[in-house]
């Protein structure tokens, strides 16, 4: 029998950006049984759930945590106290019904889902599981092809380019072990591409190399060549963007490359793109609240390339419901904090499934050394997971943890 939740315990801990975030302990029958911490975006979506942030601007720069912390201490603890442990679902319905808000702006999404990821981790002890095993149950896992993010942009990087993410996909290899070795040479060899060319300088938040560059196109002329450079096929090894193009977009205007596109013009540009590299998957090509141009994109180039909707979708069921209806994209990015539980996530991505959507598991800018994600993207065989390049420990922390599972799941199967 499952042991019951005898309490939680906040405290604010430090991110990869050092803004403060939120790490959450769960006690079973007194125990300390699980733990988890909160991830933070930087190119957030507006429709996403509610970060709670103090906005004391004497600390932290106005990012504190305190009041979320308070909440998981006073209000959500004792909710919580005497729950079986593993009844996720009903832990989870417990808080949103206690918050009781859409967006969940009366405790915070951030507050929630610590507390949620945390129970999940206790879960998974008291049944002497990997968590992997105890999300994905019988079905077994499977491993995900990893987006290695080797050059940052945009709201990531204080360079010139506006893709945020230049990512390479490892996806034609028999193993996961195989596939992340060809990515992470790829990366090397992109240092050496930029050094030759004079242009490394720093890396951004999600570890890859942030040069300034004369274009946008230039970035996946640097993929190609680290690509080529390494030995690898572009059979073998693809490339994945992440434009996150609603950062870019005012008043009706794509503004890229120093130039104002309006959302065909955008489509035109990547149509080219498509046609010129072998790239695999575009994620937030349009801005969160651009429907048509995403059902123009999809309708007219969805069958020759992977559709991702991030700040689109914001890993909720209604804005995914929407989206299916019309058509907007073939592929759903999953964060468990834009949802702020682990049960909602869980049904987003199986709405996603059932509607013939890939589900992509994603980390954000602003992580920790948690890893929960690598289990969730295996147990729930997501198929896909971007965590960033194999630089910096809280991007490699979730690559480390994959190397472990591979110990015991070897099914690496290609999305596409
Ligand atoms: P974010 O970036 O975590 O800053 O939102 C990641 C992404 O856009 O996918
Ligand atoms: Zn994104």
């Amino acid at each position: 029998m499952a042991g019951h939740i005898s309490g939680l315990h906040a405290r604010m801990i430090l991110d990869s950006r050092g803004q403060p975030t939120i790490e959450v302990d769960c006690f079973v029958d007194g125990v300390l049984t699980g733990r988890a911490a909160v991830p933070s975006g930087a190119s957030t979506g507006q429709h996403e759930a509610l970060e709670l942030r103090d906005g004391d601007g004497s600390k932290y720069l106005g990012k504190g945590v305190n009041q979320a912390v308070s909440n998981i201490n006073d209000i959500i603890s004792e909710a919580l106290v005497g729950l079986p442990v593993d009844e996720q679902k009903l832990i989870d319905e417990t808080m949103i019904e206690l918050d009781g808000t859409n967006k969940k702006t009366k405790l915070g999404a951030n507050a929630i889902l610590g507390a949620s990821l945390a129970c999940l981790h206790a879960g998974a002890a008291v049944h002497s599981l990997p968590l992997w095993k105890y999300v994905g149950g019988v079905a077994g896992g499977s491993m995900p092809v990893p987006m290695l993010n080797i050059l940052n942009g945009g709201a990531h990087a204080a360079s010139n380019v506006d893709v945020q993410e230049f990512m390479v996909m490892p996806h034609g290899f028999d193993s996961f072990e195989e596939g992340l070795r060809a990515g992470v040479e790829t990366y090397h060899q992109l240092k050496k591409e930029l050094k030759q060319d004079g242009l490394l300088g720093g890396i951004g938040d999600e570890g890859g190399f942030a040069p300034n560059l004369p274009s946008n196109e230039e970035g996946l002329r640097y993929l190609m060549r680290a690509i080529e450079g390494a030995g690898y096929s572009t059979e073998e090894m693809g490339i994945a963007l992440d434009v996150a193009s609603t950062e870019f977009y005012k008043d009706g205007k794509y503004h890229m490359d120093g130039k104002a596109h309006s959302s065909e013009e955008l489509a035109d540009i990547y149509s080219g793109w498509l046609d010129e590299y072998p790239i695999l998957s575009i994620e937030d090509g349009f801005d969160e609240d651009d429907w048509h141009g995403w059902t123009t994109f999809t309708k007219n180039d969805g069958h020759r390339v992977q559709i991702v909707g991030d700040d689109l979708f914001v890993t909720q069921q209604e804005r995914l419901a929407q989206g299916i209806e019309i058509g907007a994209a073939n592929a759903m990015l999953v964060k468990v904090n834009q949802v702020g539980t682990i049960t909602e996530t869980l049904e987003a991505m199986q709405l996603a499934r059932d509607n013939g959507y890939n589900n992509v598991m994603s980390h954000r800018s602003g992580e920790t050394e948690d890893t929960t994600i690598a289990d969730l993207a295996v147990g729930t065989r997501a198929g896909q997971i971007k965590t960033g390049a194999p630089a910096r420990s809280d991007r490699v922390a979730k690559y480390n943890q994959l190397l472990r599972i591979a110990e015991d799941v070897t099914e690496y199967v290609s999305p596409f």
